[in-house]
């Protein structure tokens, strides 16, 4: 009888232990994983390699029928067009219109037709100090091919050249501060 008593007590010790084992577990149940981190949001493909962005490509303005290639300057301190296209060997007539309202000190505009290969601004700071000649530097007079007067607001001026060889001109506003927004190229062909 002790012995079976003593296995039954056994029993219910191990019974109890592994209750006790078993409500431990309950109490204190494994962690669950964490939810997974929510997904890098994705980023967007490498752009291809090319450089800065591309500046946009100048306006183009060719003689109207009467072979007159209009221009305008305004108080946002641009030219109408950047490049204009005419026929080598053959007249040209360039009309500057400045269609702003600031006053001529403040917002001038002239237009100057240089050889090709001067850097505009380079010359333009040459410039700066004619302002007695409209901004047309007597040491420069052997770059300049024409160009117009200075431009008040709704002034406007127009400037004739024979002829010119095919080649690439540069034009530029040479009133202060102008020349590196108000520039573009006379392209002869
Ligand atoms: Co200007």
């Amino acid at each position: 009888m002790r012995i079976a008593m003593r296995e039954v007590c056994l029993c219910c010790a191990l019974a109890t232990a592994s209750a006790l084992g078993c409500g431990g577990d309950k109490s204190a149940p494994p962690p669950s994983p964490p939810p997974a981190a929510p997904a890098a949001p994705s980023t967007p493909a490498a752009q291809p390699a090319t450089a800065a962005p591309a500046m946009p490509a100048p306006v183009v303005v060719a003689p109207d029928e009467s072979g007159v290639v209009h221009l305008t300057a305004a108080d946002q301190m641009r030219f109408s067009a950047g490049r204009i296209n005419v026929k080598a060997g053959q007249p040209i007539t360039i009309e500057l219109k400045n269609i702003g309202t600031l006053a001529k000190e403040a917002m001038g505009h002239n237009l100057l037709v240089l050889k090709p290969g001067t850097d505009p601004m380079a010359f333009a700071m040459k410039a700066i100090a004619a302002k007695a000649t409209d901004y047309v530097p007597t040491d420069g007079a052997d770059q300049v091919i024409a160009h117009t007067k200075l431009l008040g607001p709704g002034e406007s001026d127009t400037i004739k050249i024979a002829s010119l060889a095919a080649g690439t001109y540069p034009f530029v506003c040479t009133f202060p501060g102008h020349a590196a927004i108000m520039n573009g190229q006379l392209v002869v062909e």
